[in-house]
């Protein structure tokens, strides 16, 4: 570690300049450049964007340009190394928000660098790929986490808290549903669209809902989803995903879960994106409808294109507070705080030959260590490998988890024909 401990200092580095950096990260960073982060134990504690490292590097040095006082003046790596740079440079700790299929190998680079790392979701989409991440945060003595931010939704913490408390009794069954509007496929994400799908980027935060919430062992992955609007009916580009996930608990009961994605949903559509859940439990029922929370907004000739009707002011709302400062608040910032918070906490939160065990406290949050995210990856990893099969003509196929043949294994409809896409257990 390169931390100059006594300057209370934590330089951040961003892999990756697109629409979550915007929406989150340069909120949170700029909020960051005027108050420093401070926590009880660890005092006030600069944190400066010091490097980002994108494809191009266009939109740094844009935002570089507009936003000079706001932030702090930032060294932009782009082109084919520019994570190696990023990773290589003076930072003490790498966000990665590039594409789902491009976060293994900068979060890697970061933690051969030594650094404290934050992917968004999904971590990675192999377990093989976070058994590499999670062994080289161990050796090289840096927290390795995911950002789940729907963790923090005031909703879901309600359910948990629920759930916790024995209220809700023994989840059943449930559905999910999150669909994004045909322009992040079609616009925003055209150019890493191909060969990708709306499960592995949206139903991820389900997938980290029901397994950080309800606890139990993932047992079966089935999916299936429909082709032909983004890219052709035979193409390995997916414009919906339904995935069914199969829980069993300590108890021997088993529960199952449906959950269906889009990018494809009409861009007029009133809100950001359609989010809906429902679990059963024994004893109850949580209906959740983001947009039926909200408040409904018409301005002529905004709505629902420039502006949207139904707006989700817990995620990232910029206001007007009333003591006239602006600001934008939500749990899409509150997410990436918490874990500069806890990299401020293992470096600065007491005496330097503590700090192996504050890192040993942080790892135990299972809520965003990467040491945590197996079942979710499996669940991925599953998922991915079932639509590959499908879009090679054989639909159908089943992965079961933690059984004689291995930890991950894809039961395809060709014959008998299975695949072990990891061996040892989940
Ligand atoms: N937490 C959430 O709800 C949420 C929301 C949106 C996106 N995301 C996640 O954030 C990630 C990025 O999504 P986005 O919407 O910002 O995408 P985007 O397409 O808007 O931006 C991607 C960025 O990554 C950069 N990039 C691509 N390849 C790179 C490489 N090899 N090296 C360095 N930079 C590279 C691009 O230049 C661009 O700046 C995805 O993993 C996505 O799942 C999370």
């Amino acid at each position: 570690m390169t931390l100059k401990k006594r300057e209370r200092i934590l330089r951040a580095g961003m892999a990756g300049m697109g629409m979550i950096f915007d929406e989150t990260y340069r909120p949170l960073f700029e909020e960051l450049h005027r108050t420093g982060l401070f926590t009880p134990q660890t005092g006030l504690v600069q944190v400066p964007l010091v490097a980002t490292a994108s494809r191009t590097g266009r939109r740094a040095k844009r935002y570089l340009e507009h936003a000079k006082g706001r932030i702090h003046p930032f060294e932009i790596f782009a082109g084919p190394n520019a994570v190696e740079e990023l990773a290589a440079s003076n930072v003490d700790f790498v966000c990665v928000a590039t594409p789902d299929d491009r976060h293994f190998e900068a979060a890697l680079a970061a933690l051969k660098h030594g650094k404290h790392v934050l992917i968004e979701k999904p971590s990675v989409l192999s377990l093989q790929e976070l058994d590499q991440l999670v062994r080289l945060a161990t050796e090289r003595g840096v927290l390795a986490r995911v950002v789940y931010h729907k963790l923090f939704d005031p909703d879901h913490k309600k359910l948990r808290t629920l759930v916790t408390d024995g209220v809700l009794r023994h989840v059943n069954n449930g559905y999910c549903s999150l669909l994004e509007p045909k322009r992040i496929a079609l616009q925003q994400f055209a150019e890493w669209i191909e060969g990708r799908n709306p499960g592995t980027y949206v139903a991820v935060h389900y997938i980290k809902l029901i397994d950080f919430t309800f606890g139990g062992r993932l047992v079966r992955v089935s999916a299936t989803g429909q082709r032909g609007l983004v890219s052709d009916p035979d193409s390995s580009t997916w414009d919906s995903v339904q995935l069914r996930l199969e829980y069993r608990y300590p108890d021997g009961r088993e529960a199952a879960f449906d959950i269906h994605t889009s990018w494809v949903t009409p861009d007029n559509f009133p809100g950001y994106v359609e989010q809906e859940v429902q679990f059963r439990f024994d004893n109850g029922v949580w209906n959740a409808h983001q947009r039926k929370r909200g408040v409904e907004l018409t301005v002529e000739g905004r709505t629902p294109h420039e502006l949207k009707v139904h707006l989700n002011d817990h995620y990232n709302s910029e206001a007007l507070e009333p003591w006239g400062e602006r600001t934008v608040r939500g749990y899409g910032l509150e997410a990436i705080r918490r874990f500069i918070e806890e990299v401020a906490y293992v470096e600065f939160g007491g005496p330097e030959e503590e700090r192996d065990a504050r890192l040993a406290q942080m790892r135990t949050l299972s809520y965003s260590d990467l040491s945590a995210d197996r079942q979710v990856v499996a669940a991925v990893q599953a998922m991915e490998a079932i639509l590959r099969y499908h879009a090679r003509g054989h639909p159908g196929s089943v992965v079961h988890v933690n059984c004689p043949d291995g930890g991950l294994v894809l039961h395809t409809t060709v014959g008998n024909h299975r695949e072990v896409l990891y061996e040892p257990e989940v």
